[in-house]
């Protein structure tokens, strides 16, 4: 019975903000034990040295990660997991791929067995990556989120996921109405929602494009009558789409605030994209206490813009990372961080209007947006994020020598927020050597 990793331990306690040496916002112990409760959860962390001095760890009771890195679980805030198949398909931008390719990927989702097969490849391939919870699309059928839940229930995995809502401007094939999708989601909420494993139900309208108002009313009741459910959507994330969503709803100020209209923002709410916000749906998001889901390696895919973190930071919105697989390019939330650092960078060079502070991505920010700022912006930190004691036991080894250039790279590197740069830069599934859930090791079965 394992009670204590030992090895490098690194998490955050605050927002460590743009800061290049943000002492006090985080926790390092180059030599650390983390001890655990019987029931999986963080019952204490520190240096060896004192965790020794207060407990007696027998020598099959701790397992010894030592030269490795032990961090929290990675939070990926947006994807699509019936789009799984669809990863890295040629030559479309947003609308278009979404005609020609999400939509005939979504539409095999009436067949369970098939939802069961993705869904069991989609989250084996978010542990081998290190992600331990995820903000998931279903499709628009609601099996298609039964059949995530029940084999994330499986996995003990903490995992936010809704069937998608969607009433037209999609085949025909694809559409639920106002009725169907209020009376899913509900269904769906009623049994999984804080009921069963960890799971947690998101009300997901696709984006105001593909929801009726009267859907968008259905959705505003789901998230209104129940207690802490999420909202996803997207928002802003192409040029044609704002254009079209203009002319769906001339009413609107802006695209934003089509769902403000609707009394969709607030807690919980997470919109993915959000690269053509202005400061003022920045403002409003902020003051709502919503999120936004970055997804750098699906921006630059379907080339939709380069999103501003400046001025998410400025604006101080609660700001995390996305794969949005199969828009994105990787389930690696590492991959992830390394294409938004880049964003941030020829996001710099490229300013017509400059903010007023600029901002690269360090490397404490890019990790903290996909631990503890991605547990914040889901309202999670009391249960995960960090490993501070009391939390869910969910926590990731990294290994510093996974690739000859990974090995070679470290050896020069002297500082943690230099390793933790070169494992953004550099790693991917390779270093993640073991993932934990509640304590436990899972063990990658294939699937
Ligand atoms: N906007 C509406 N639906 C989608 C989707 O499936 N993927 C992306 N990237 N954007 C969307
Ligand atoms: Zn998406």
């Amino acid at each position: 019975m394992v009670r204590a990793v030992r090895g490098s331990l690194f998490f955050f306690l605050n927002d460590p903000g743009t800061d290049t040496d943000p002492a006090g916002s985080y926790q390092y112990y180059d030599d650390g034990i983390l001890v655990l409760s019987d029931d999986g959860y963080i019952a204490d962390v520190g240096s060896t040295t004192d965790m020794r001095s207060r407990y007696t760890l027998t020598a099959d009771e701790t397992i010894d990660y030592s030269g490795r890195l032990i961090i929290p679980g990675l939070i990926d805030t947006h994807s699509h997991y019936p789009q799984s198949e669809i990863i890295a398909t040629y030559g479309h931008q947003l609308i278009q791929w979404l005609e020609k390719h999400a939509f005939p990927a979504e539409a095999q989702f009436t067949d369970k067995n098939y939802a069961s097969s993705i869904s069991r490849f989609f989250l084996n391939e978010l542990l081998r990556n290190g992600t331990t919870t995820a903000l998931i699309f279903g499709s628009v059928h609601k099996i298609s989120v039964e059949a995530l839940f029940e084999e994330a229930e499986k996995l003990n995995m903490r995992i936010i996921g809704g069937k998608v809502m969607m009433d037209r401007n999609a085949p025909q094939y694809l559409l639920d109405t106002p009725e169907t999708a209020y009376s899913d989601s509900k269904a769906l909420i009623d049994t999984w929602h804080n009921k069963r494993g960890r799971i947690r139900y998101a009300i997901t309208p696709r984006f105001a494009i593909t929801s009726s108002g009267e859907q968008l009313k259905a959705a505003q009741r789901l998230y209104h009558v129940y207690d802490d459910v999420y909202l996803q959507t997207h928002v802003s994330e192409n040029q044609d789409e704002i254009a079209w969503v203009k002319q769906l709803f001339p009413s609107s100020k802006s695209y934003l605030n089509v769902y403000h209209d609707f009394g969709l923002l607030g807690p919980r709410s997470v919109f993915a994209h959000g690269i053509h916000l202005t400061d003022d749906e920045f403002k409003l998001l902020a003051d709502r206490n919503a999120a936004i889901a970055f997804c750098p390696t699906s921006n630059l895919f379907l080339g939709s813009g380069l999103f501003s973190v400046d001025h998410a930071c400025l604006a101080n919105i609660r700001l995390a990372l996305g794969t949005d697989i199969g828009a994105g390019t990787s389930f690696s939330m590492l991959k992830t961080m390394a294409e938004a650092y880049k964003v941030v960078q020829l996001k710099k060079a490229s300013y017509t209007a400059k903010p007023e502070k600029h901002t690269t991505l360090t490397p404490f920010k890019a990790f903290y947006m996909a631990t503890l700022g991605a547990a914040r912006a889901l309202y999670l930190e009391e249960s995960i994020g960090t490993l501070q004691p009391g939390k869910e036991g969910d926590f990731i080894v990294l290994n510093p020598d996974a690739t000859p250039l990974l090995r070679f790279r470290m050896q020069k590197s002297s500082s943690v927020a230099d390793r933790l740069f070169a494992f953004m830069m550099l790693a991917d599934d390779r270093a993640i050597e073991a993932v934990y859930l509640m304590g436990q090791r899972w063990q990658n079965n294939g699937a």
